[in-house]
């Protein structure tokens, strides 16, 4: 009697219909099926954190460093986000939680203030490890994670978080619909412009001269380095009228980056922005990158 082959599924980017289903029945945050994970899923994992250890040693901010060692990662399989989150809880009360996919900017930046890290559970293929067409466990944890162990950084996302919030308040008091999208829409993109300036592609400046801290870069053994050799990169030191108005492409390697002092120099940029958006100046900000979408006003609107 013959038999169909049932294909393992596995859980890579694009290609799982666990994520599939999720996101058809409008379920945001889901459980880790740890059992569909397949070999060729943990070799991904296997691969990627291999290459990547001595650009880490090489390239990564201290705390990055002290934060891969305070969570035990396993070099060889996928992480579980329940045993990350058994190292991580006690040091910032932060934790991973895991989710199908694109989460709406307020959703997003609400987590943050309740020290949840929404995280991806799929993993790139093996066969492509370069190629990223969204993120995926490898970036959320090994590039964004570690730096949650740090109780300076853990403080500054909590502000970002609460940086949503205000703006929310803010926009609900704009009586006129077409005045009230417009500032929303200018907020989001101010936002979302800080964020991937620094909590993604961020450098800073330490006693050993420049360092990664930004979890974009921390999680791309190619722009790793890039960011820090290639003499074309404009490296320049923080300001954030500038940030806020600079557009991005995500599809590339960054040719500009911004360099902090510290996590309290990071935090008091947060403290900052929440200043002039109390202020109305990000009412305005310069048009283009990155696009806000429906669901990230909505979110805002909807606070949820
Ligand atoms: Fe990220």
């Amino acid at each position: 009697m013959s038999r169909t082959t049932v294909l393992e599924p596995g859980l890579t980017t694009s290609e799982s219909p666990f994520i599939e289903q999720a996101q058809q029945r409008g379920q945001l945050y889901i459980s880790q099926p740890y059992e569909l994970y397949s070999d060729e899923n943990h070799e991904a994992w296997r691969k990627l954190y291999s290459r990547m250890l001595p650009r880490w040693e090489r390239y990564a901010n201290e705390h990055f460093l002290e934060g891969i060692g305070k969570l035990c990662l396993d070099p060889n399989r996928v992480p579980k986000l329940d045993e990350v989150n058994k190292f991580l809880r006690p040091l910032t009360g932060f934790q991973a939680k895991a989710v199908s996919g694109y989460i709406p900017a307020f959703l997003f930046f609400d987590c943050l203030r309740n020290r949840e890290f929404p995280t991806t559970i799929t993993i790139r293929r093996s066969d492509k490890l370069d190629y990223l067409p969204e993120p995926d466990i490898f970036h959320d944890i090994a590039g964004h994670v570690p730096m949650h162990t740090d109780k300076h950084f853990a403080e500054t996302l909590v502000r970002f978080g609460e940086c949503a919030h205000t703006a929310a308040d803010l926009v609900s008091g704009i009586r006129d619909p077409e005045t009230r999208i417009h500032c929303l829409t200018s907020i989001i993109r101010a936002m979302a412009r800080f964020f991937w300036f620094t909590i993604e592609f961020g450098l800073m400046r330490g006693r050993d001269g420049l360092k990664v801290y930004g979890s974009g870069l921390l999680s791309s053994h190619g722009e790793i380095a890039h960011a820090i050799e290639a003499p074309e990169v404009q490296r320049y030191p923080i300001q954030l009228e500038w940030a806020i108005n600079q557009a991005f492409e995500i599809d590339r390697y960054q040719p500009l980056l911004f360099v902090v002092d510290s996590f309290d120099h990071l935090f008091s940029l947060v403290d900052q922005l929440e200043g002039w958006l109390k202020a109305g100046k990000l009412n305005n900000v310069a048009p283009g990158e990155p696009g806000v979408n429906e669901e990230d006003l909505k979110s805002f609107l909807r606070r949820g």
